[in-house]
């Protein structure tokens, strides 16, 4: 794999793999992705355009993206304008929904306000997207099958950050531990509202017979995400591509499982189709879990190889007051029941992903800053 575009095609070809049968239930069904311009849309969206782009007229999914593009709207979302049965439309998930919507058999809720650094600046609108965002949606579903038109799915994205800063004994962490959450702090409005949100999703399923389905997703990365979004893997890239000194605003030692995009939309379609009405799944990786100093020292070493970086990691505090306030030490989830009830199988490890990443955004500096 030498560039982006080799890594667009091998992501897209494992995401087909992976989604067999999946694929073939949502073929000639109608599809709607809310939040589809964001980093997980780049994936979600084009596992169903490439699925459509060879796909028999009668077996394509009708895909209707919904975005409020607060941040613009993203080169690759554009280049898809005119993609057989594809539609994109600007929605604001905090208004009422658009009349006349037509039925739709699937939606994924991704919509919200995800990046720490940005969900601290909006705190109120990232509630909104996640609280009312959601219950207009699910309000809708209701309505859709009181008039006969039942969905067959609805995915909720919800968080790991449900489970706030594990104790030690809760981690690895399973969907059945409860958390350890502040509701007062800088992330509350992130991880309070992503909490009621599954509440409310699961009211629907329970009460209304909505068949909702909660993915809880572990620290994703990979193309698709913005390298300005304040996220750490696009700060350390930034680092690199910019023949700077990567830089860590902690003192290095707190750890995570990174999952690689294409793994993790996967697993959020397999929660889509297959998942248990009222469940939530974790979606991420058991291992390795890695410090921030040595996904740093692992991203230079790729630097090193990839662009001839020749830098050094060093710490300085951030210039965000609030950057660490909160943040857990540890990250890593239980996969089993995603792997035993959906047959969710991660298979790109972290060094591959890493370095596909890296190749992605070398070969979309611009279009990946938007
Ligand atoms: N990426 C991860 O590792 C991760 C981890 C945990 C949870 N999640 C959740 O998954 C979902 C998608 O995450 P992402 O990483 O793609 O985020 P993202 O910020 O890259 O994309 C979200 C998209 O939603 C849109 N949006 C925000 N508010 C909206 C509104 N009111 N109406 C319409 N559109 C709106 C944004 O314009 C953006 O295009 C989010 O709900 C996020 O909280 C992601």
């Amino acid at each position: 794999m030498a560039n982006a575009e080799d890594v667009l095609r091998a992501d897209l070809a494992h995401l087909r793999a992976q989604l067999a049968g999946e694929l073939r239930t949502l073929a000639g069904t109608r599809l709607l992705i809310t939040g589809g311009a964001g980093f997980l849309g780049y994936y979600l969206v084009q596992t169903i355009t490439d699925w459509n782009a060879s796909a028999a007229p009668a077996d394509r999914v009708h895909l209707t993206v919904w975005d409020n593009f607060t941040r613009g709207a993203p080169e690759w979302l554009r280049r898809l304008e005119g993609a057989p049965a594809l539609q994109v439309d600007r929605v604001d998930l905090i208004a009422p929904l658009p009349p006349g919507v037509e039925p739709f058999d699937w939606v994924i809720h991704a919509a919200g306000i995800a990046s720490p650094r940005v969900y601290r600046m909006y705190p109120l609108e990232t509630i909104d997207a996640n609280i009312n965002g959601l219950r207009n949606l699910l309000e809708w579903g209701r309505r859709q099958a009181e008039a006969g038109r039942p969905l067959r799915g609805f995915l909720f994205y919800s968080s790991s950050e449900i489970y706030g800063d594990p104790t030690a004994d809760a981690i690895p962490t399973p969907e059945t531990y409860r958390g350890l959450v502040s509701c007062t702090g800088p992330r509350a409005c992130y991880d309070e509202s992503k909490r009621f949100g599954e509440t409310l999703a699961t009211i629907y399923a329970r009460y209304h017979g909505l068949p909702v389905t909660i993915a809880r997703p572990f620290n994703n990365y990979g193309p698709g995400l913005k390298i300005t979004d304040g996220r750490v893997i696009p700060d350390f890239a930034q680092c690199l591509l910019e023949g700077r000194d990567i830089v860590m605003h902690s003192d290095g030692s707190p750890t995570r499982t990174f999952c690689y995009a294409a793994d993790a939309v996967a697993g959020y379609y397999k929660v889509l189709v297959r998942g248990r009405p009222g469940e939530a799944y974790n979606i991420g990786v058991e291992e390795p879990e890695v410090s921030m100093r040595g996904l740093a020292d692992r991203l230079g070493a790729l630097g090193r190889e990839l662009f001839g970086w020749r830098g050094r990691v060093v710490t300085e505090p951030s210039g965000e007051a609030d950057y660490l306030v909160d943040n857990p030490n540890r990250r890593c989830p239980v996969i089993a029941k995603a792997r035993t009830d959906l047959g969710y199988a991660p298979g790109i490890g972290l060094d591959e992903g890493l370095r596909r990443s890296l190749l992605w955004y070398g070969g979309n500096a611009t279009a990946a800053a938007g």
